[in-house]
């Protein structure tokens, strides 16, 4: 399995097939896991979701932003969404790459373009969550929140339960809204646990944490045991069901989603959307590649088989040279 996981990584970073995927579009049948390309879909896939009592979180997809015009168009069309959802007068709010606002380009740009995102969505009461990615954009990520909150408290973050400093980081920020996770990316031994019962362990001790110590948690898994676990834990401390929601990904464990909002616990879906829809994708896959299952009908026609083919060739080879070279 990790090597499936490494391999569907690397296709998560490959740009040339990022390029081919936005010219096809959601005609290849992602859109199992993503809500639309347009603003107009994706307040219609919120309405539906809002309908069976579901919060929102909204994600534009970007990725590989390489310049500061990009960056600043990623800026305008979150503007454009967020303006949408105060519109719509639906229940969502927005979640945000910083490296599609330029944090790996130029610090204080980046700062400038978030500042503008949350400062509109705070004029009309909407929360922004800035999602974590790689190790890399740890660190400045924090450091992004901790200058916007300065100004503005409808802000928080995400912890990944793989990184060593997740504990330490969720103490430190323990008085904000925190989504918490177990981590999407392939990450250094150095940094991060390698392995799952670890990683579960982590996430569990975080969980407990945020819950008793923290303010609003949001327990973002598709882990079945990880939910029973927190059912039964806030039972046990009477902690209210106003204190934290459960979140998932959209299309993904529909099941699961309404037997809890059924269940009356608040339940809030990711909603990415936008053209950019590959990397993301291909996250998902590494994360379990039997989700190729609840998409492969859809998506892979013989061109893209042949495509994702020659790709995984690629892949195996170098892997197999590095191999035979040390
Ligand atoms: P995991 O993949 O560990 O699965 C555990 C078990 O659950 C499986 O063995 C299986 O039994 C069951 N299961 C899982 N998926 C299933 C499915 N589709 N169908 C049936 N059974 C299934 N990451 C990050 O680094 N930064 C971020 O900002 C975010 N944001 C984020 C938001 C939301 C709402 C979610 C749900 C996730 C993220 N993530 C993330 C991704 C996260 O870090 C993680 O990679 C994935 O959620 C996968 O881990 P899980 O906890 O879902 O279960």
């Amino acid at each position: 399995m990790p090597v499936l996981r490494d391999f569907f990584i690397a296709l998560s970073e490959n740009q040339t097939l990022n390029k081919a995927a936005q010219k096809y579009g959601l005609k290849l049948g992602a859109q199992s896991v993503v809500a639309g390309t347009t603003i107009p879909e994706v307040i219609e896939s919120i309405k539906e979701l809002n309908a069976q009592g579901v919060s929102c979180t909204v994600n534009n997809i970007g990725e590989f932003v390489h310049d500061l015009e990009e960056a600043t168009k990623a800026k305008e069309h979150i503007l454009e969404t967020i303006e949408a959802l105060h519109e719509n007068g639906v229940d969502a709010h927005i979640s945000i790459k910083p490296s599609q606002l330029g944090l790996e380009i130029d610090f204080d740009f980046c700062y400038d373009n978030v500042m503008e995102i949350v400062g509109k969505a705070n004029e009309y009461g909407i929360f922004v969550n800035l999602d974590q990615e790689t190790y890399e954009l740890l660190q400045p990520t924090y450091d992004l929140m901790d200058q916007v909150a300065q100004t503005y408290d409808n802000i928080g973050t995400v912890i990944q339960a793989y990184f060593f400093n997740a504990k330490e980081k969720t103490e430190r920020y323990k008085d904000f809204r925190l989504r918490l996770v177990k981590g999407a990316y392939k990450e250094s031994a150095n940094v991060a646990y390698q392995d799952k019962i670890d990683i579960d362990l982590n996430f569990i001790e975080l969980i407990e944490y945020h819950l008793l110590n923290g303010k609003f948690t949001s327990i973002a898994t598709h882990d079945h045991n990880v939910v029973n676990h927190v059912k039964q834990f806030v039972e046990d401390h009477g902690i209210p069901k106003d204190k934290f929601e459960f979140q998932m990904l959209y299309g993904f464990r529909k099941d699961l989603q309404e037997q809890l909002t059924a269940e009356g616990y608040q339940f809030c879906t990711y909603v990415p959307f936008g053209t950019d829809w590959y990397g993301y994708f291909m996250r998902r896959l590494a994360e379990r590649p039997q989700n190729i299952n609840l998409v492969t009908k859809q998506v892979f026609n013989k061109k893209t088989n042949t495509v994702i083919g020659l790709a995984a060739a690629a892949f195996i080879l170098g892997r197999l040279s590095k191999r035979n070279k040390s």
